[in-house]
């Protein structure tokens, strides 16, 4: 079986990569390699931070990999706080994050945003990019205690529910992530 690292130590996004990729490839993490390295996050867009981790794992261990960065992109705000998503107050604090969010939106309109992910994959010394993404927008008040992040303020096109209000299997079927792991998947596969 192929061996591939994927630069994440989220045993949760292991397991979901490794569930759609079957068992063509065995998907390691960095603690699986032993790498505790702070991989470095300072792109611009998605596609650069994700292609940052991958470049970073093949120079120093030379092995097939892929690695993925995501963020949440909202119009009103000229695409804010994406790739600053996780720490977009200064802190990781995701009330702090949120509040920030809601604040900046306060008597605004136009509410449309959308999640991103861009997978960077490095594969028998080739690149390649698969993105997903899932349009929305931000409502003016917290709804629902599921998933993580931002999920309580944004509730996908032809929605009711905010992502988290949603069930974990729901969410995962649409969201932007899965979107991209599939298309990763299909190259994978198919390949
Ligand atoms: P990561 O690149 O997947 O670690 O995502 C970076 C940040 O974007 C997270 O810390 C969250 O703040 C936000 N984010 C990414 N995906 C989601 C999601 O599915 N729901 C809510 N927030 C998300």
């Amino acid at each position: 079986m192929t061996e591939l690292i994927f630069a994440t130590n989220n045993a949760h996004k292991l397991e979901e990569v490794q569930a759609i990729i079957g068992d063509k490839f065995a998907i390691k993490s960095l603690a699986d390699i032993g790498c505790e390295d702070d991989i470095p996050e300072t792109g611009e867009t998605f596609q650069e931070n994700a292609r940052q981790k991958t470049d970073y794992l093949f120079a120093k261990y030379k092995l097939d990999c892929f690695g993925d960065d995501s963020g949440l992109e909202i119009d009103a705000l000229n695409g804010e706080p994406g790739v600053y998503s996780a720490r977009y107050s200064g802190s990781r604090d995701m009330e702090k994050n949120i509040d920030l969010v809601l604040e900046r939106l306060e008597g605004k309109t136009h509410r449309a945003a959308r999640f991103k992910t861009v997978i960077s994959l490095f594969l028998n010394g080739k690149q390649h990019y698969f993105e997903g993404a899932i349009e929305g927008r931000i409502i003016a008040e917290r709804r629902g205690g599921k998933g993580f992040g931002y999920d309580p303020i944004f509730i996908p096109e032809g929605y009711q529910q905010t992502f988290a209000e949603m069930s974990a299997e729901e969410k995962n079927t649409i969201s932007h992530r899965a979107i991209a792991v599939q298309k990763l998947a299909d190259f994978l596969v198919s390949g």
